[in-house]
């Protein structure tokens, strides 16, 4: 087959087959690049397996290249990778596990490229092209993962126990290729992930949360979310995530099924941004509704505080998950806690220091609050949730008006701290805090303007209230 890629890249499969050569041993590009190559897609790295030492053709590669491009490599695992003008390869020598009578644990010696492609994770991933000179570009293709490709299907070349066994990542991994490519994963295998869901836990917390946020930049995150929840694989690494799921019923009143609710939310989000930590926010925005639920005679369910609990969850998920403990997580908090206020200002009589409050409070992030709580509003019933999108365009409108009237986001104090302390001579104190907090909430409820004038007078008012003098 022909392989589709620079004229660069060609010249540099060219070279590890030369260089293979003189080393005796067959080379073979292998894995997501083939994998890439017959549905279409670009990829930027490759995988080169070799029958003999992956380290030595990685070294002996790089030595033919003018670039003499660095090479990285772990003797542990036997692997070397360099990268040449933004293209990454990797080198690894092909692998055979046998099994000794007296040990249930494999013994991994160099093998065939055949050996090499049963160990692989997927039919479509153990796809392999010749780079040596006798068949150069064919196609080894022992399980038909062509036919898997052409399908649309995640199918492993071993029994799924022994493969998801080998590596329990690899659960993940269907599942984040069945989001990514749009794939379905046999019923075979799905039922071996629920059967070894629980050997997830052997995987490092690292390896599981990318596997995830792959899934979580997909364009239809739900997709692979699903999957995760109906194997049970879910629950093993992100209860709380789980705990949404579920409708309870009382009084034959029952509430929305806020996992799938969430789901919604996320596939909205993502049809509006590709930002990976908006789609978290709206992953996380209804986190705390489990610990609030309650159910209120004659009214019904309620939530009370959710957006407050569920800020408070936030720092606790991300340690728990490994994700960043920094400003991308102060970001999720944020938008998670401030989630309601954008809809809370569609009702009638919404007065300009609402409007003023949140444009406040989501500062830089106001965008992003109303990408999320546009993606909030979800129901079955199509003219509710016109009626909602409609209400919630006059909301954009007036916030648009009142900040171009008042300038409150990004607001900087026309009086800050130090003038204070050097109008009254002061050193920094509680008085400092009184004097600013009242000038700041007196713009914000429209009781003063937003500019210096406006803000002196004030603080005189209120400083004299606490015996101060100007000096
Ligand atoms: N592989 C595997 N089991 C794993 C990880 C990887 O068998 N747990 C094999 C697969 O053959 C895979 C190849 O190693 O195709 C390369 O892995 P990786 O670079 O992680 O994934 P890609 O398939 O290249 O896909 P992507 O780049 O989208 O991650």
């Amino acid at each position: 087959m022909d392989i589709v890629c620079s004229a660069e890249e060609l010249k540099l499969f060219e070279l590890v087959g030369e260089a293979a050569a003189g080393m005796g041993v067959s080379c073979y590009l292998i894995g997501g690049f083939v994998r890439d190559n017959l549905l279409g897609r670009i990829t930027k790295d490759a995988d080169i397996v070799c029958t003999g030492d992956g380290i030595a053709l990685a070294h002996a590669v790089a030595a033919m290249l003018p670039q003499k491009p660095q090479v990285n490599y772990f003797k542990t695992f036997g692997t070397a990778q360099f990268r040449l003008n933004g293209f990454d390869v990797e080198f690894v020598g092909a692998r055979k596990e046998s099994y000794t009578s007296d040990s249930r644990k494999p013994e991994v010696t160099p093998g065939t490229i055949a050996d090499d492609q049963l160990r692989r994770d997927f039919t479509i991933n153990a796809l392999a092209i010749s780079l040596n000179k006798d068949d150069y570009g064919k196609l080894i293709d022992p399980f038909n993962g062509i036919n898997d490709l052409a399908d649309k299907i995640i199918r492993t070349p071993l029994g799924p126990d022994i493969t998801f066994s080998d590596d329990p990542l690899r659960m993940m991994r269907a599942i984040r290729f069945a989001t990514q490519l749009g794939f379905t994963i046999t019923p075979e295998v799905f039922e071996a992930i629920s059967r070894n869901k629980e050997r997830i836990k052997i995987v490092s917390q690292e390896r599981i949360i990318d596997e995830f946020n792959k899934i979580m930049k997909a364009a239809k995150p739900s997709v692979g979310l699903d999957l995760l929840f109906r194997s049970g694989l879910l629950k093993e690494f992100f209860p709380q995530f789980a705990a949404l799921s579920g409708v309870e019923i009382i009084e034959g009143k029952g509430h929305k099924d806020n996992f799938y609710h969430t789901l919604q939310v996320i596939d909205n989000t993502a049809s509006k941004s590709d930002d990976l930590w908006l789609r978290w926010a709206a992953l996380l925005h209804d986190i705390g509704k489990p610990a609030t639920k309650a159910y209120e005679e004659g009214h019904g369910w309620t939530f009370h505080g959710h957006e407050v609990v569920g800020e408070r969850m936030v720092p606790r998920i991300f340690k728990q998950l490994k994700l960043p403990l920094n400003e991308h997580m102060k970001y999720v908090a944020k938008l998670v806690l401030l989630h309601l206020r954008p809809i809370s200002l569609t009702k009638e009589d919404i007065t300009d220091s609402a409007m003023r409050r949140l444009l406040f409070d989501a500062g830089e992030n106001l965008e992003d609050l109303m990408i999320l709580c546009e993606s909030d509003i979800t129901s079955k019933n199509k003219a509710k949730v016109k009626r909602y999108l409609e209400n919630f365009e006059l909301v954009k409108q007036r916030l648009k008006e009142v900040e171009e009237s008042d300038k409150i986001r990004n607001w900087q104090p026309p009086i800050t701290g130090d003038d204070i302390m050097r109008l009254f001579n002061l050193t920094p104190s509680r008085e400092v805090g009184v004097l600013k907090t009242a000038i700041r909430e007196a713009i914000l409820d429209g009781i003063i303007p937003n500019n210096y004038e406006a803000a002196y007078e004030l603080l005189l008012q209120k400083a004299a209230e606490l015996n101060l003098k100007p000096v």
